[in-house]
């Protein structure tokens, strides 16, 4: 069936899409985004001059996806520190502008403790900001070349578990370039399989309500050249049917220390859907990703976004109407229940590929001695 839908990707431009930078403009250092919220439709950037514009800019999903969010968090603790504001303050709000990707908290921490122990060492606030931009600026390098080994493991354990080749994956959300200092995670390893020609096919499904994997996820597909369809999230089950799914490769944004796996709503279903279907679920992600503080899947504080985000459409390029600025599709005063994101417990998951390498099965002890081994190096 997938060769019906023979669609390539036209859009040959490069495909490491820069989603953030820092710049020194005379009136002042700025954090310049790609704003999500308005692709693939405009490619236009948003300059954060300060610590609560980025604050924003991470609750409007202008900047969205785990890895790039911890990015975002420490160049935002190196923008305050700069520009002479309360470094603390500034990093309350930026931790708790999200709270389910626990890569934000991390960047956050990273950055203000580089800014502290500058200070500490006898630094002036100067001296203390350039630790705390030189923190984000490494955790910004880092994570690409984490990106890189991710996509090296996965495509290695995809050739292991489907030795055939000529893959055909689904994914959720969005989890390219846009998420990340590198190719990403889960569609890392999907581009390094089409590079090497062992991709068949790349199933993106919607992800409603915000559409990350038809708005993204189908941009960063079509500009990477690769052959891509798009469902709707609810048509995977008949795809799984069809015998269409070799394997389902899925980001995630926070990993409890049980192997629980928090990512964007609708990944769960994907799981229980590829267990019954006797197909490999796989989990990528950095091991920043990995939170040993947080016990299991229970413990994972899931994001509520607003009721009208399911009540209303609200692609940016649909005619503003309703309350939440998009067009009514419920009736007025209809309650939605909108979680961001849901958990997969680790007995679904076939394998957590990291940076550091491939954890499976996942369990609480393999993913321990992956980041203690993290640690080390
Ligand atoms: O709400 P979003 O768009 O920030 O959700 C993003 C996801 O769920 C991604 O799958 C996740 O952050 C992993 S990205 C590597």
């Amino acid at each position: 069936m997938a060769d019906q839908y023979a669609q390539t990707g036209e859009d040959k431009r490069p495909t490491g899409i820069p989603v953030i930078r820092w710049e020194e403009p005379p009136e002042g250092p700025v954090v310049v985004l790609l704003d999500q919220t308005r692709l693939p439709s405009e490619e236009v950037e948003l300059v954060c001059t300060d610590a609560s514009a980025l604050v924003e800019a991470i609750r409007s999903l202008a900047v969205r996806g785990a890895p790039v969010l911890g990015i975002a968090g420490a160049y935002g603790v190196a923008l305050a520190a700069a520009r002479g504001f309360d470094v603390d303050e500034a990093a309350v709000a930026l931790s708790g502008a999200r709270p389910t990707a626990v890569n934000l908290s991390v960047g956050v921490r990273r950055a203000a403790a580089a800014y502290r122990s500058a200070l500490v060492k006898g630094g002036d606030g100067g001296a203390a900001a350039a630790a705390a931009l030189d923190a984000a600026r490494t955790l910004h390098r880092e994570d690409a070349e984490a990106s890189a080994r991710m996509a090296r493991h996965g495509l290695a354990l995809l050739d292991e578990l489907l030795p055939g080749g000529g893959h055909r994956i689904l994914t959720h959300c969005n989890t390219g370039s846009l998420v990340s200092g590198g190719e990403g995670t889960a569609f890392a390893v999907a581009l390094r399989a089409h590079r090497a020609g062992r991709l068949r096919r790349l199933w993106v499904d919607e992800t409603r309500p915000l559409l990350q994997g038809a708005r993204l996820t189908a941009y960063e597909a079509a500009r990477s050249g690769m052959a891509y369809t798009l469902l709707t999230d609810n048509a995977a089950g008949s795809l799984f049917a069809a015998g269409e799914v070799d394997a389902v490769l899925i980001g995630a944004d926070r990993i409890a220390a049980d192997g629980s796996v928090a990512n964007k709503v609708g990944s769960y279903p994907l799981a229980v859907l590829a267990r019954y279907h006797h197909v490999p679920f796989i989990v990528v992600a950095p091991v920043t990703t990995v939170d040993p503080a947080t016990p299991d899947g229970a413990a994972i504080e899931v994001e509520q976004r607003p009721g009208y985000e399911v009540t209303e459409v609200t692609a940016p390029q649909v005619p503003v109407a309703g309350a939440g600025g998009g067009i009514p599709v419920a009736p007025l005063g209809t309650q939605a229940y909108n979680p961001a994101f849901d958990v997969t417990p680790p007995e679904l998951v076939t394998a957590i590929v990291t940076e550091e390498g491939a954890v499976s099965p996942v369990t609480a002890e393999a993913l321990a001695e992956l980041c203690a081994r993290s640690r080390q190096v």
